[in-house]
């Protein structure tokens, strides 16, 4: 027994566990709680460099979503890592109660690059998870509706698994085991275009939406609206503009601006949420800016330091977030703030700022969305396909191209896994790829923003050659 813990410590030290050995620690020492079983056997990476991540064995997954888009400027990105690197030797570690450089001066790029997009004067207050800023949204949007606790959201929508986020996310599954310790959202329709009722264009179906929606408030008995004192039971309603875990949906052009009538018309605030479509995912800093209209509250994470140390946060327009308001210690985490994501953030900042991200993504984003159209041409069970920049949906389904087919999903995604793709230079590799949507058919493809057209290229060859084993 003691040879055996030697043994273990001597590996340990030089980093030599086989890949056997390491899953069976895994499957002894770490929870299951987390999504790492959702893939059986779960596959161990090793190291990274742009669009790829290699395994041990050094074999290529071209990676088509890129950690649900917290990676969007490419693994190892030279510019981005070289700032973590500097601030590593410089100050890498300072508490949250005092300021460094890089926090005030990424806070002032961001509100800025806000003030110019919706022409409202605001602050940014970090945090370190997606899920741990739309807490501290919640909180702030509280505060501001004099404690109104009630939100609304969509169906398909997903705002994170902490308990407050959760409550506000539409999936049960992620309620069911631990009781109610916040107000759970009222749901409302989102306008999933390809699974509406028959016979109503895109627009009609947006229209169409927001009309149930604004049925609310035609009468006190609907539930959400007193008359006579002129106010509404809820304080805001939470929304990707496009669905990240839901399937990647994207709404008709007029959704949001009829939508957002109907919220100025009876006081509710509008929470965007961006943490997964954030920072040029659509090819825009931010994807309700192809809709028209201008949130109270913003909420991003994830990419903005391309996947490194995690940073978060929120943006608010003054009249919610000024000190008078929100004073010190609203919230507060130890790590919110920390240096080795500001670095890394604000350099992110600098680089969409010198570089012409709107354009790039766009045409990338085209290019791809007509190759994935033509490989439906060949694929029926392909029965959606659509994108916006460089956030793509394929949607798996019956020869009929509209049941939904979850087995053939995951059965797409496995075979993807397996590593034994032709790479077309001689070389055998794999796609990494994930699943969302409402009935869990949906790759949702989240390349880097980087790719080279040659990378699309081999991702339709690849994504070909999946289809072609499982048909
Ligand atoms: C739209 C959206 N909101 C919130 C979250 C939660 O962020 P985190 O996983 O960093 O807590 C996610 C994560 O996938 C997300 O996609």
């Amino acid at each position: 027994m003691q040879h055996k813990a030697q043994v273990t410590q001597y590996k340990k030290r030089e980093g030599v566990f086989s890949e056997t050995e390491l899953l069976e620690m895994e499957k002894e020492y770490c929870s299951f709680g987390d999504t790492v079983h959702y893939l059986e056997p779960p596959k161990i990476f090793d190291h990274c460099e742009g669009s790829f991540i290699y395994d041990a064995d050094n074999t290529p997954y071209l990676d088509l979503q890129m950690w649900n888009s917290a990676v969007n400027f490419g693994y190892a990105n030279p510019r981005i890592n070289a700032a973590v690197e500097r601030q590593l030797n410089k100050l890498p570690q300072v508490a949250s109660q005092y300021l460094h450089r890089e926090k005030i001066e990424l806070a002032a790029r961001l509100a800025q690059a806000n003030e110019k997009r919706f022409g409202k004067k605001g602050r940014i207050h970090f945090n370190v998870g997606g899920s741990q800023a739309v807490e501290d949204s919640l909180k702030l949007i509280r505060n501001a509706s004099n404690g109104k606790s009630l939100m609304f959201a969509f169906e398909g929508g997903y705002h994170g698994r902490t308990l407050g986020a959760s409550a506000i996310t539409s999936s049960y599954r992620y309620r069911r085991r631990y009781g109610h310790f916040g107000d759970r959202a009222q749901f409302i329709p989102f306008p999933y275009h390809f699974r509406s009722p028959k016979g109503m264009s895109k627009e009609e179906y947006g229209h169409h939406c927001v009309q149930q929606f604004e049925r609310l408030f035609e009468s006190e008995y609907n539930g959400v609206w007193d008359p006579k004192a002129g106010k509404a039971e809820y304080a805001a309603f939470y929304v990707e503009a496009i669905q990240g875990t839901g399937g990647y949906v994207i709404p008709p052009k007029n959704f949001f601006i009829e939508l957002k009538k109907v919220l100025d018309r009876y006081g509710i605030l509008l929470v965007v949420d961006e943490i997964q479509m954030g920072f040029y995912r659509t090819g825009k800093l931010w994807s309700i800016e192809h809709f028209g209209v201008q949130p109270d509250v913003l909420v991003f994470g994830k990419a903005i330091t391309n996947g490194l140390n995690p940073l978060s946060g929120i943006w608010a327009r003054e009249e919610l977030i000024n000190p008078e308001v929100f004073p010190p210690g609203s919230t507060h985490s130890t790590f919110a703030s920390n240096p080795m994501g500001t670095a890394p953030a604000l350099e992110m900042m600098k680089m969409l700022e010198e570089e012409d991200f709107e354009g790039m993504v766009m045409e990338k984003g085209a290019y791809f969305l007509a190759q994935l159209k033509d490989l439906q041409k060949r694929h029926p069970i392909m029965g959606d396909v659509d994108g916006l920049g460089m956030a793509l949906r394929v949607e798996i389904c019956g020869q009929d191209g509209f049941t939904p087919d979850k087995a053939m999903t995951d059965k797409l995604t496995e075979e993807a896994m397996k590593g034994d793709l032709d790479m077309g230079n001689g070389k055998r590799g794999g796609l990494v790829l994930d699943i969302g949507g409402y009935h869990k058919n949906v790759i949702t493809l989240a390349p880097a923003l980087t790719m080279t057209h040659a990378e699309i290229d081999l991702s339709v060859r690849l994504l070909e050659q999946i289809f072609k084993r499982v048909s």
